[in-house]
């Protein structure tokens, strides 16, 4: 693992901003070239390897598997069983996490996240992410670890930016390097299905249980 230079205090304070005005904030090229590469490679590689399995719906005796709701796969980061890559990104998400504590005061206590996959046409038809059962989310924070993506290929994060989860929304495009952070209480959204596979970190920020 080489080592690389980490995220800039700037690209911390514009996430802090952007949480604390809208709720929202999508900082590109939020990693180095070199990192984003070795990840893409290390969940390619657990990807292949059969270490994924197909998320569910809800929390505890709840939780099922709702093909109509979600179709991606996950990988569940373990921090006592990180690559070297996942390390790192592990140490950047830390510095994030205590950045945008000392900014906006939120409470954020730990993170949890998984890699995803998106095989072609899977989907997240809209939802919020703190559900029932997993109140202790309050920021969402996905980093996308596609190479080369282009409009065309879909899959793009639709943020309804009304609380009612109707009217405007954004389209996000999920490009190699980009993180997305939002309110988890506050957004619906939605993945739109692509023509290719589509990589991510997801993650939270969450508060004392
Ligand atoms: C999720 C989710 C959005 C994305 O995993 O809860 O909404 O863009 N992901 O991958
Ligand atoms: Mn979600």
């Amino acid at each position: 693992m080489t080592t690389t230079p980490g995220a800039s205090s700037e690209s911390h304070a514009r996430i802090a901003e952007g949480l604390y005005t809208t709720g929202w904030h999508v900082e590109r090229q939020f990693v180095d070239p070199v990192l984003l590469r070795e990840l893409r490679a290390e969940s390619l590689a657990r990807w292949e390897a059969g270490s994924f399995r197909h998320a569910r719906v809800g929390t505890g005796a709840e939780k099922r598997l709702q093909t109509e709701v979600r179709r991606d796969q996950v990988c569940w980061l373990d921090e006592t069983d990180l690559t070297p890559a996942q390390s790192v990104w592990w140490n950047e998400i830390e510095l994030l996490r205590r950045a945008v504590n000392e900014a906006l005061f939120l409470g954020l206590f730990s993170y949890e996240g998984h890699l995803t996959v998106y095989p072609p046409g899977a989907f997240y038809r809209k939802h919020l992410d703190n559900f029932r059962g997993a109140r202790h989310r309050r920021v969402t924070a996905i980093l996308y670890l596609n190479d080369g993506w282009k409009r065309e290929d879909g899959g793009q994060l639709r943020l309804y930016l009304d609380e009612s989860g109707d009217g405007p929304f954004v389209d996000i495009e999920p490009l190699g390097g980009t993180l997305v952070t939002f309110l988890s209480e506050r957004f619906y959204h939605e993945v739109l299905p692509a023509t290719r596979e589509r990589l991510s970190m997801t993650g939270w920020f969450r508060t004392r249980d």
